[in-house]
């Protein structure tokens, strides 16, 4: 395929089967291969869906002249950093730089209430670790990026919510893109993960924006608070998982605004916070509805949530559509 091509070509075929996957990925390693010789690539891995793809693939065409940089920025899921950790390092054998920068993220962002401004400021911290972990880097010429179709269609090329968008010119001026995955659509490059070998749970992941759990922390950012999201947030998974859900939902998670109420503990009155679950189903994301789930599943998320989830009184679920609402609440 055409490096260079910004555009699907009509008689590209969907990538709809098992065999046309394994079909597009030897054709990929052989493009990556002639591309960058026997140079190295760069590539960001944050281990959401296009990434990881993106890794595997070229962990196929080019094994360890591939890096792999994997920033926590102290916002991730439950057992996100340990997956990419074991899937990319232990198992596929890649070589993965892994930074734990939470202390840098959360010191950056402490007393940041505006949602707009945590944002700006998640992106720019993740852009000054990345630069600083590539500027270490001697014989690194190519930079890896999980860019796929509907952000060449959405953005005019540019990955506009990518974190790598942004690196300073330096960067820019010494990389050479490699975007193996930019004409496929999401359901495509689902299919060709499965096919790499990526557990289900990495491919068919539900979305999750790129500031993490930054913006279901509502308000300023206090470490109680980010925890108390955290833990929530893997109880409901779990829950969900184990009915069968996780397949069945678009979106689901758990958010905690900056509100205190009143609640019992040990027979004392005691403020506390309050954990509202979100499960929505939508096409495109510009309107959602909710998912009716079961009093009886709620009952046990929210049983589960008091008694686990240090700091926490009440269990709410937003039966908000959007719109009025929105999908995050901020
Ligand atoms: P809203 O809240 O606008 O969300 O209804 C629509 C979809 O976009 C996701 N989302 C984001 N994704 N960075 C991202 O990468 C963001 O800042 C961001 N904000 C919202 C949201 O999870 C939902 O799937």
């Amino acid at each position: 395929m055409d490096f260079n091509a910004n555009v699907r070509p009509a008689d590209m075929e969907r990538i709809t089967t098992p065999e046309l996957a394994k079909a597009f990925i030897d054709a990929q390693v052989k493009a990556v291969r002639d591309q960058v010789g026997d140079g190295r690539v760069l590539l960001a891995l944050s281990g959401g869906v296009d990434s990881s793809v993106v890794a595997a693939l070229l962990i196929k065409a080019i094994g360890k002249r591939l890096v792999c940089v994997h920033v926590n920025h102290g916002l991730l899921r439950k057992g996100e950093p340990e997956q990419v950790i074991n899937v990319f390092g232990k198992e596929l054998g890649a070589e993965l730089i892994y930074v734990d920068a939470t202390d840098r993220f959360l010191n950056k962002l402490a007393g940041v209430a505006d949602p707009e401004t945590k944002r700006k400021v998640i992106g720019a911290e993740f852009i000054n670790v990345f630069a600083e972990e590539a500027r270490k880097l001697n014989g690194v010429n190519f930079l890896a990026q999980g860019t796929i179709y509907p952000d060449i269609l959405e953005s005019n090329g540019v990955k506009a919510h990518h974190n790598v968008g942004g690196l300073p010119d330096d960067l820019k001026d010494r990389f050479a893109l490699v975007e193996p995955v930019k004409l496929l659509f999401k359901d495509e490059v689902r299919m060709v993960g499965k096919e790499l070998g990526l557990p289900d749970n990495m491919v068919f992941r539900q979305p999750f924006p790129g500031p993490g759990l930054g913006v279901r922390c509502i308000g300023a950012i206090t470490r109680d608070r980010l925890e108390a999201v955290r833990e929530s947030d893997a109880i409901l998974r779990e829950e969900f998982a184990r009915e069968g859900l996780d397949r069945k939902v678009w979106q689901y998670f758990t958010l905690i605004p900056d509100i205190k109420s009143v609640g019992v503990r040990n027979s004392k009155r005691v403020d506390e916070w309050a954990v509202v679950i979100r499960a929505v189903n939508t096409v495109d994301a510009m309107s959602a509805t909710v998912e009716p789930l079961e009093f009886a599943f709620l009952d046990r998320v929210t049983k589960r949530i008091l008694a686990e989830v240090k700091g926490v009184n009440r269990v709410l679920y937003d039966l908000s559509p959007k719109p009025a609402a929105t999908i995050e609440w901020e």
